[in-house]
């Protein structure tokens, strides 16, 4: 199908490569797209349908590139514990929190992780989120560390979002012991190699998680086997990992909310991404990372929600963009460039993703709003009038219609 967005403003990072100078484009255009692809955005009209978007913004869909999805089950329970003053991680080493999960993913089919995934990437397109990390590691055995990865491929046949998967065996340290659960994962690292069941290696290291040297072998030996990695690194308490994460080459480090000077400096030195996750922090009522010292220091910030069923449950790009700015510091541009162009770079997406250029999908989003500062200012996707997903229009509120040609 060919079409046109036309007189949208068109609010947009450029390029494909993670930026450090957080530069939105502004200009008004029309916006070409034939079979999911953008293929010229100039000021032409051409003989096609169109969509007349005059008085609305257009931003590229957003990018989230860390979620925990698919689980099945919640956790409720915990989440009233520690609004009486529990903690996440005296949780988790008491054996419950992500060992919890992993209880209910283990009973729970491929169907069943499927269905619930899809469910949450649904809530998530209504924000306006096109483009989804998503990983395993609530299965902590080979069956159903596969039977998660199984289950995010079919999940990516059965939605229009752009879906990425990570390998996160390593995401709570099983009874075993972390050295004997190294042998079981390299079985599962070399299986998902073979059958291409996920791109990332991913690893929580932290105080009662993965220790730092587990976390050094374990993910040099994903990268001898071809994973581009990341790691779940100073979520909880700093331990220095994302300096080695970065001088192993990770395409992103997430979470850095305990970060230390080294750590940023290291990854400036390899432009590592940071994928900061502001929802976390104010879940668990934690400090945030510090965004503009990871920004000034010229690491390239990303934004991600890191929704899963403990340590948090909002999804909101929106809202994600709220704590950047309100509470981390950032401007409106540099939060959406983060949660678009360096978010899709971080996933490995820059090619695809992140931005409304020619050879981009068409992932774009119509906002009935004077400007950009509203996303943080008024963080509701009801400013969203509509969604278009890989060049299919997915809503259409408030009546706005399609001009058929002549
Ligand atoms: O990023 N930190 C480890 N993993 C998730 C939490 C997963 C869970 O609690 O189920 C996180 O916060
Ligand atoms: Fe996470």
């Amino acid at each position: 199908m060919n079409f046109e967005i036309r007189n949208a403003k068109i609010i947009t990072a450029c390029g494909n490569k993670a930026v450090t100078d957080y530069t939105l484009d502004t200009f008004t255009a029309n916006i070409f797209i034939s079979n999911g692809q953008i293929v010229a955005v100039d000021s032409q009209n051409r003989d096609v349908d169109f969509f007349d978007a005059s008085g609305l913004i257009a931003i590229p869909g957003f990018v989230d590139p860390h979620t925990h999805i698919p689980f099945v089950g919640e956790r409720s329970k915990e989440f009233i514990m520690r609004s009486r003053g529990s903690n996440y991680a005296d949780i988790l080493k008491a054996g419950g929190g992500i060992h919890l999960t992993v209880n209910d993913v283990r009973k729970a089919s491929v169907d069943d992780l499927v269905t619930a995934g899809l469910k949450y990437l649904g809530w998530m397109l209504k924000n306006g989120v096109t483009s989804v990390e998503c990983k395993s590691g609530y299965g902590l055995d080979f069956e159903n560390e596969i039977k998660q990865l199984e289950a995010i491929r079919s999940i990516s046949t059965l939605t229009d979002q752009n879906i990425v998967p990570t390998f996160l065996g390593a995401h709570a340290v099983p009874p075993k012991g972390e050295r004997l659960f190294f042998e079981d994962l390299k079985l599962m690292m070399e299986e998902i190699k073979e059958r291409n069941l996920a791109e990332f290696v991913d690893v929580f290291c932290d105080e009662g998680a993965f220790s730092v040297d587990f976390s050094r072998e374990y993910l040099s030996y994903a990268r001898s086997l071809g994973f581009k990695l990341k790691a779940h690194v100073d979520e909880l308490t700093n331990n220095g990992f994302g300096k080695i994460a970065s001088m192993l080459g990770a395409i992103s480090v997430d979470h850095l909310a305990m970060c230390d000077d080294s750590e940023i400096d290291e990854m400036s030195k390899n432009k590592t991404i940071a994928v900061l996750l502001p929802l976390t922090s104010f879940y668990l009522r934690h400090k945030f990372a510090p965004a503009l010292k990871i920004i000034d220091s010229g690491v390239p910030v990303a934004l991600g929600s890191d929704f899963n069923p403990g340590s948090n449950t909002f999804y909101s790009p929106f809202f994600t963009i709220h704590l950047a700015v309100n509470y981390m510091g950032m401007t409106p541009a540099q939060a959406i460039v983060a949660h678009t162009l360096n978010a899709a770079c971080a996933i490995g997406l820059g090619d695809k993703a992140g931005s409304i250029e020619p050879g981009k999908r068409a992932d774009i989003l119509l906002l009935d709003v004077p400007s950009i500062d509203y996303i943080p200012y008024m963080p509701t996707n009801e400013i969203i009038r509509t969604i278009f997903l890989n060049g299919e229009i997915l809503e259409n509120r408030n009546s706005l219609s399609w001009k058929n040609k002549k």
